[in-house]
């Protein structure tokens, strides 16, 4: 009894002696509750906890459209609302101008943001998640490389010397994976533009397989554990790190021996003679720039082949347009495409740009906000991840008309909205359009690509008929890939080189 009596004075003690610190403590959460800013978030909802909404908005999708929960989400709460994705906060937006202004104000009000596992297999000098200084210099690198200069007189001619190579291996009435083909070409054109690899040449090959085997764990969950596509993607970076160490250290020894001097052709060379960078730096940026340059190429060609099997129209205006600069070269006795013949391959501009927008190989960016930023109203507090969905935009009927059909005609004379008359003058959708991106980090390489796309486009059409094999189309997991590899049979056109005129198509 005087036991209990003498605990319970005690208790009583102790909330009084706490009373006076519970106190200051509530009145403190009131102070900061009321310092700090009411933010008027977007409409939305975090999901469940943890994993917030990223199954949702990670699940496949037809890659011409939004997908079910972009338009749901768009539906239900607007172009710009709140989520909880890849673990964070996140404002998400599908309107265009946030994405503008998202990407304009790169460094002051937002800053590159991938989600960390992208750094643990690029590496952590690679472009993607570099910031500041450093991103500054790895992209005067690359834009050096890749320059107007550089494709006028080196690339266009490689270019076009391996789109042949893979062109010509197609056997009359064959099927195989016309996605395969484009991953071909384009890695072919990476391996030797960045280090004088030979297609077809052992260690090319070698590369080549445990490339594969890194991209499988890129587009993978990032789990780190026996026989996960993740882990084997670390393995094989690390192979293809040694690989290209390797052929650094060849070079380096070679120019000591005065055996050979530092080639300048090549993405290696240039970086040993002209950076002062470390062989970490070099390697991951390599690494970051095959990465970059091989697998949004490969999808763009595949892409195009798709959309154009199921647009003659399209086909035989291309026809035309490269027939004539065939026949103009022949007339001059030319063989090879030169700079001058691409600039005349207009309408396939259009081309490449209607399947940019429709097929939007890069669906989304990853961003955080540096600091507060109020934007229609609505508040995006610093240390949200914020994507700016550029899909959205270019699949918006207020901005394309009959956005989810591939219209080629709509980007001529700049009538990028697509008009069923295709003679109004741009809109606001042009400055929309935005398939690399934009502001400070616009992509290094979007001239290769369009050449690349055009240069392809220009020796298919005008030597093959080609039709799908097998009924596929391209999906969004999100990075954007044929489930069938898109399967094509293709046929030799009979091009009566003597008419020079539109070849003559045998229909399978
Ligand atoms: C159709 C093909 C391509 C598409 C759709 C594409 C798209 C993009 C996009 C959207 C970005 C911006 C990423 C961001 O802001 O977070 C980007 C960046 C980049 N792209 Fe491309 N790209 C393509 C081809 C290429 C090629 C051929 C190369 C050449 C090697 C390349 C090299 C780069 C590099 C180095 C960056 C990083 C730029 C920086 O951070 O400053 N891309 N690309």
């Amino acid at each position: 009894m005087r036991e209990s009596q003498a605990s319970s004075m005690s208790d009583s003690q102790l909330v009084l002696f706490l009373l006076p610190s519970l106190m200051s403590l509530l009145l403190i959460l009131i102070l900061v509750q009321r310092r700090q800013p009411r933010f008027n978030l977007p409409p939305g909802s975090m999901g469940w906890p943890f994993l917030g909404e990223t199954i949702g908005y990670l699940r496949p999708y037809s890659a011409t459209s939004l997908g079910e929960f972009m338009e749901q989400h768009i539906s239900r709460y607007g172009k710009i609302y709140k989520s909880n994705l890849f673990g964070e906060p996140t404002i998400v937006s599908a309107d265009a101008g946030l994405n503008r202004y998202i990407l304009q104000n790169e460094g002051r009000l937002f800053e590159c943001s991938y989600p960390r596992s992208i750094g643990g297999i690029l590496g952590k000098w690679s472009m993607l998640v570099l910031v500041g200084d450093m991103h500054r210099d790895m992209r005067s690198i690359s834009l050096n490389f890749l320059s107007h200069a550089r494709l006028r007189t080196h690339l266009l001619r490689e270019v076009e010397k391996q789109t042949l190579l893979v062109l010509n291996s197609w056997k009359e009435n064959s099927t195989f994976s016309a996605q395969d083909e484009a991953k071909k070409f384009t890695f072919n054109l990476m391996a030797r533009h960045i280090m004088s690899l030979d297609p077809g040449k052992p260690e090319t090959e070698q590369l080549k397989k445990e490339y594969v085997t890194f991209m499988k764990g890129v587009v993978s969950a990032p789990l780190n554990l026996p026989g996960t596509a993740y882990r084997k993607a670390l393995q094989s970076r690390s192979t293809i790190l040694k690989f290209i160490e390797r052929k650094m250290d060849e070079r380096i020894e070679r120019t000591k021996e005065g055996i050979e001097n530092m080639e300048e052709d090549d993405l290696l060379g240039w970086v040993l003679k002209h950076s002062n960078l470390s062989t970490e730096q070099i390697l991951d940026l390599i690494l970051s720039l095959l990465f970059a340059g091989h697998e949004t190429s490969s999808v763009a060609i595949a892409l195009a082949i798709y959309f154009l099997q199921g647009c003659p129209g399209a086909v035989q205006q291309l026809q035309e347009e490269h027939s004539e600069i065939v026949r103009a070269k022949k007339q001059s006795g030319e063989t090879e495409l030169n700079w001058e013949d691409y600039k005349k391959m207009e309408f396939t501009q259009c081309v490449i740009s209607e399947t940019l927008r429709l097929g939007n190989v890069v669906r989304f960016l990853h961003r955080k906000a540096l600091k507060d930023v109020r934007y229609k109203g609505y508040d995006i507090p610093r240390g949200w991840k914020v994507l700016p969905v550029i899909a959205a935009v270019h699949l918006d009927c207020s901005l394309f008309d009959q956005p989810h059909h591939f219209i080629p005609w709509r980007w001529q004379n700049n009538n990028a909205r697509g008009s069923s008359n295709y003679t109004n003058t741009t809109t606001a959708a042009s400055n929309h359009y935005m398939p690399f991106g934009g502001g400070p980090r616009l992509c290094a390489g979007s001239e290769l690509a369009k050449l690349e796309m055009a240069i392809f486009i220009h020796h298919l059409v005008l030597n093959y008929y080609w039709e799908l094999a097998d009924a596929d189309q391209a999906f969004a997991y999100p990075f954007v890939d044929f489930p069938k590899g898109l399967p094509i049979r293709v046929q030799h056109h009979s091009f009566t080189s003597k008419n020079c005129c539109i070849p003559v198509f045998r229909r399978a």
